[in-house]
């Protein structure tokens, strides 16, 4: 669980807010641990300001891909398939954790949870009345993709070899050639990135209660 950010689009150390009794990276870690052996918590070099229960704390780095890094050195050494969920997201259900487990265990190098885009995508270049679009771009195979992400470890390892930079693990085992499935995401595992995030998250996760499907 990376949870070494500083929030900057959010206005602050997101992961630490309050929510539903508990704090975002508490309960991303806690979901985490009803379904993985063990878990790694990826905390700023500062340390947690909020209690965090896990197998192992370690700091992160200053981009996201170095922090997985720093979790990835912490794993013990008989591990063979590692989940990576971002903190930001603590609607992300158990099921989802499975499912990505389950599609690498069945032999992909990687499995990610995807939503269908549901706005329509256009491009856009500054022209001479300002902003004008360029063209509109089909949606009919655009995902938008989520975490937890799972993957098998020494592809996942050689991907982060390089050191390189992307805003999600799978992009780098794509550039590695590693396969990545596709399994079924979740609006509920939005990822708190802008302030009013955290209102439609709550009221998620409510609804969610409410229905009696969480
Ligand atoms: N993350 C991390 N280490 C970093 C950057 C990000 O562990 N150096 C984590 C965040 O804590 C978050 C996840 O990666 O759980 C997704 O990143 P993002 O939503 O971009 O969070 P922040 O980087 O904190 O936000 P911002 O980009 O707005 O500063
Ligand atoms: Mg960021």
């Amino acid at each position: 669980v990376v949870a070494a950010g500083s929030g900057t689009r959010y206005g602050g150390p997101k992961q630490v807010d309050p929510l539903l009794g508990s704090t975002v990276v508490a309960h991303s870690v806690a979901t985490a641990r009803s379904v993985c052996d063990g878990v790694v918590v990826v905390v700023p070099a500062s340390g947690s300001p909020v209690p965090i229960e896990a197998d192992v704390i370690v700091p992160g780095g200053d981009s996201r891909s170095e922090s997985v890094r720093c979790g990835l050195r912490a794993l013990p050494v008989d591990v063979e398939i590692v989940l990576i969920h971002d903190a930001a997201r603590p609607g992300a259900s158990a099921a989802v954790f499975k499912a990505v487990e389950a599609a690498v265990h069945a032999g992909a190098d990687g499995a990610v949870p995807a939503l269908a885009v549901t706005d329509t995508l256009k491009s856009a270049t500054l022209g001479s009345y300002g902003l004008e679009v360029a063209k509109t771009i089909s949606r009919s195979d655009l995902y938008a993709i989520q975490t937890p992400q799972a993957f098998r470890r020494d592809v996942l390892e050689a991907a982060h070899a390089g050191g390189g930079d992307a805003t999600d693990d799978a992009g780098l085992v794509e550039q590695s050639g590693g396969s990545v499935v596709v399994v079924e995401g979740e609006r509920r595992a939005l990822k708190l990135t802008e302030p009013e995030d955290l209102v439609m998250l709550q009221a998620l996760l409510l609804g969610t209660e409410i229905d009696g499907r969480s």
